[in-house]
């Protein structure tokens, strides 16, 4: 990196960022990735002494490092880089100084800095914040925007929030980040789709019987339980990580790699992603959720002891989809996410059709279909089930055996820190792995009418048991068409 640049974050001690930004950052500091002279400037409404905030970002830090990486080694470089400024975003106070007047005295001194402005506060204070920042003069030319998700509640408040920020900031500055993008496989799907000849020509459905995507969680809740209650697993999970992959495993290939390019191919997805409808939305979609169970031998309470009254907001749901296109056409989308599921795992999972004709008539096995597994996490990794002979038989005995490409183990130092890489872009320019406002908007043109037609009808809530995979429904929404989810140990039933 060669530029310097000027990035502030607003609400820069809250959760995301002592969470995740300034782990990141100081992550790319520890990498030699950020220029000499960038700067951070942490915005909160409230501040104590700089040495007490200082303390407290870097017990943050010795927290959310892992083991191996050190919270000292770089901190004296890192910490010479924040600027902590105490005002009220939503104030015209004076408070606004002391951000303005640095960032202005820069510009004067060297010319136009590039400059971002990371938006980690509710989206209701993007349009107020962006106002104050155009009025104060700090927006230029190479001046963008970071925009955290969830960016809005449905549809039309989505467009809101989008159109308030597009005032000030054109779409090629917006940088709309979904941290699933940033992670190593995600980008890995995209070398495995376009830099191999073996997989493209049989992407489609003529030879792939169907597609997984799985994305589950073990953990409940978190504390955030005014904000998950009014979102759920629909808002929370499906209508951005998981549709933005399902982009990206569908989409035809870009001309090249570039974000223009890619967002053509993802949006055209979107365009001809099913719409839901009436009683599709009852027999296509499971909505569940979780009550007391066990996880790793520990008791854990039900989503409504958690949140302390009652609710009907999902923290399951999974959804049988269909592509409208050539490429897709007859071809089942599953899609499942959750909370306090069995076990964290998120993955793509490509099943490929049964061989039509068995040579090995007589043999003692049963030929199985091949399987592309694309594990996003826990352990990263692509996975392809093929069948082999078994050694030492006589007989043409036939096994189904994985060919494992485990990331850790092929590249060492691997690392899998998504808001670094996706920071890094932003602070590059390079829009490549962030969505355009209209695939935002198709996501949730997708999503509104199975929220609505479950409110309509009053679709309730299925139960399932913390630690289990969900509700029965879940199973058998693929029962139904002959197929089982893949890693799935099977499922406890819950009672409410
Ligand atoms: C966030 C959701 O976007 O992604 C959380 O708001 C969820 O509810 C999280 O837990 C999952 O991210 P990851 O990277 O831990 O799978």
């Amino acid at each position: 990196m060669t530029h310097d640049f000027d990035m502030v974050i607003f609400g820069g001690l809250g959760d995301l960022s002592l969470r995740k930004l300034l782990p990141a950052l100081y992550r790319s500091e520890v990498a030699g990735h950020l220029p000499r002279n960038g700067r951070i400037f942490l915005i909160s409404r409230a501040l104590g002494e700089r040495e007490e905030e200082l303390t407290r970002i870097q017990e943050w830090l010795t927290n959310q490092l892992k083991s191996g990486e050190s919270p000292t080694s770089h901190w004296p470089e890192f910490e010479q880089r924040l600027h902590l400024c105490a005002f009220d975003v939503t104030e015209d106070g004076e408070g606004w100084a002391d951000l303005e007047q640095p960032l202005l005295e820069v510009d004067a001194a060297e010319g136009k800095r590039d400059r971002v402005f990371y938006l980690a506060m509710p989206p209701s204070l993007y349009g107020t914040i962006c106002e104050q920042l155009s009025g104060r003069g700090l927006i230029n030319e190479t001046s963008r925007v970071v925009l955290e998700k969830p960016l809005g509640y449905d549809r039309t408040t989505a467009n809101e929030i989008n159109a308030q920020v597009a005032k000030y900031f054109p779409e090629n500055s917006i940088f709309r980040i979904d941290h699933y993008l940033g992670k190593e496989t995600v980008q890995n799907l995209l070398a495995l789709r376009f830099a191999n000849i073996m997989f493209e020509p049989l992407w489609n459905g003529n030879y792939i019987d169907h597609v997984q995507i799985s994305l589950s969680e073990e953990v409940g809740l978190e504390g955030r339980t005014a904000f998950y209650d009014q979102a759920g697993a629909m808002r929370d999970m499906i209508q951005n990580h998981l549709l933005q992959l399902l982009c990206l495993v569908a989409m035809e290939p870009p001309h090249k790699l570039q974000a223009d390019n890619i967002r053509t191919e993802k949006l055209k997805v979107l365009q001809a992603l099913r719409p839901l409808q009436g009683y599709e939305v009852q027999s296509h979609t499971v909505r569940g959720q979780y009550v007391d169970g066990m996880m790793h031998g520990k008791a854990v309470p039900g989503y409504l002891d958690e949140l302390g009254k009652d609710s009907q907001t999902e923290t399951f749901v999974a959804i049988k989809a269909h592509i409208d296109n050539w490429r897709w056409s007859g071809v089942p989308f599953y899609f499942r996410t959750g909370k306090r599921l069995r076990q964290r795992c998120a993955e793509i999972v490509i099943q490929f059709k049964s061989l039509t004709h068995n040579v090995f008539d007589g043999a003692s096995t049963q030929l199985s279909a091949n399987r592309l597994v694309i594990r996003l996490q826990p352990d990263e990794g692509i996975e392809m089930t093929v069948m082999a002979k078994e050694l030492n038989q006589l007989d043409m005995r036939l096994q189904e055996v994985p060919l494992n490409l485990n990331f850790a183990e092929t590249f060492q130092n691997i690392h899998s820190d998504s808001y670094q890489r996706l920071l890094l872009n932003v602070i590059d320019n390079d829009l490549s792995l962030f969505a355009h406002r209209d695939e935002a908007d198709l996501a949730w043109a997708w999503v509104d009418p199975i929220i609505n037609a479950w409110n309509k009808c009053g679709t309730p809530v299925q139960a399932y048991e913390a630690g289990s995979w969900g509700p029965d429904a879940s199973a058998a929404l693929l029962h139904s068409d002959k197929r089982a989810w893949h890693n799935n140990g099977g499922s406890k039933r819950g009672k409410r």
